[in-house]
């Protein structure tokens, strides 16, 4: 029986450990060509080197699978053009780019420095940005189609103390997300978006993670939603956000309520705030 990624090229950022990690040796346990891209520094967007993602590709040898390292930083337009040009070099095509890299920088907004704030932008937002950018242009020139799968976050998406900057990036990757699947559905690529709870690296001191065993909220539960995502399994399925968490998956929806309309003229204040339980409804 075919692998459900056969014959397919994926590039992977971030994929040097957690969530990411078990992207790569997944999708590569699946038949695809992966490049492992992975910075290589600490939690906090600080240091770099090429030991994680080295390490990813040995594994996914070591299981027969086929892969490629590669160093840069998302964050940059060179370096997503690096990523790409590893995938192009190495195996001659690009099917799919799931977008998971990131880092944390959690800080009150009161208390946020600038570096903090541009850091985590640069690395989740524009990272993201500019790799789909990438990705997108060479999925066009090549006219098959093709999948990207980004990464969002419950942060973003509903909201955490203490991570305004994170979650301005990850609510800006869900917006990129519903752009670009309208954008790029006349290529025939799809663009969807993770939200996962994962115990990594990145979690593993939150209070919300204490006492949680990884069989229940480890990354190995992430990993077939993306992979899903990015097969010709979910061709009909774009600007989607879902949720993983453990063993649930769901979806994540912006919501509008059926509101209340004025037959003649503006609403005054005093109005709204009359019929607001019906605004809000
Ligand atoms: P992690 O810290 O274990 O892995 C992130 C990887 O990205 C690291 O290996 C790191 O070296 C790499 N990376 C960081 N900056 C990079 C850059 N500029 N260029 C290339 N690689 C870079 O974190 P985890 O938990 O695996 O997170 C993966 C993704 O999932 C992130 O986007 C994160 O925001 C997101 N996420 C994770 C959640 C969780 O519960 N673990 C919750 C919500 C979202």
């Amino acid at each position: 029986m075919a692998k459900l990624l056969e014959g397919k090229v994926a590039i992977v950022t971030g994929a040097g450990g957690g969530i990411g990690r078990e992207h790569a040796l997944y999708f590569a346990k699946e038949g695809a060509k992966v490049v492992v891209n992975d910075l290589g520094g600490d939690r906090h967007g600080g240091g770099k080197g090429g030991e994680l993602a080295d390490k990813t590709v040995a594994d996914i040898k070591a299981a027969g699978g086929e892969a490629v390292a590669n160093y840069d930083s998302v964050s940059t337009r060179e370096g997503a053009d690096g990523i790409l040009w590893s995938a192009l070099s190495k195996f001659g095509k690009v099917d799919v780019l799931v977008n998971n890299a990131g880092i944390l920088r959690d800080r009150t907004i009161v208390n946020m420095s600038d570096q903090d704030l541009n850091l985590v932008l640069d690395v989740h937002l524009k990272g993201t940005f500019f790799c789909m950018q990438a990705v997108a242009r060479q999925l066009k020139v090549q006219g098959k189609g093709g999948r990207i799968v980004n990464t969002s976050s419950l942060s973003g998406l509903i909201g955490n103390f203490g991570q305004g900057n994170y979650a301005a990036a990850k609510g800006g990757i869900y917006s990129l997300t519903r752009v670009a699947a309208l954008e790029f559905a006349k290529m025939g690529v799809t663009v969807n978006a993770i939200a996962p709870v994962a115990l990594t690296r990145m979690t593993e001191d939150l209070p919300m993670m204490k006492g949680v065993k990884a069989d229940d909220l480890g990354p190995q539960h992430i990993s077939p939603v993306a992979a899903f995502l990015a097969s010709d399994l979910a061709a009909e399925i774009t600007g989607q956000i879902v949720g993983v968490q453990g063993s649930k998956v769901f979806l994540y929806r912006m919501e509008e309520t059926p509101g209340v309309s004025k037959d003649k003229g503006a609403w005054t204040p005093a109005e709204i705030k009359e019929r607001w339980a019906e605004i809000t409804r």
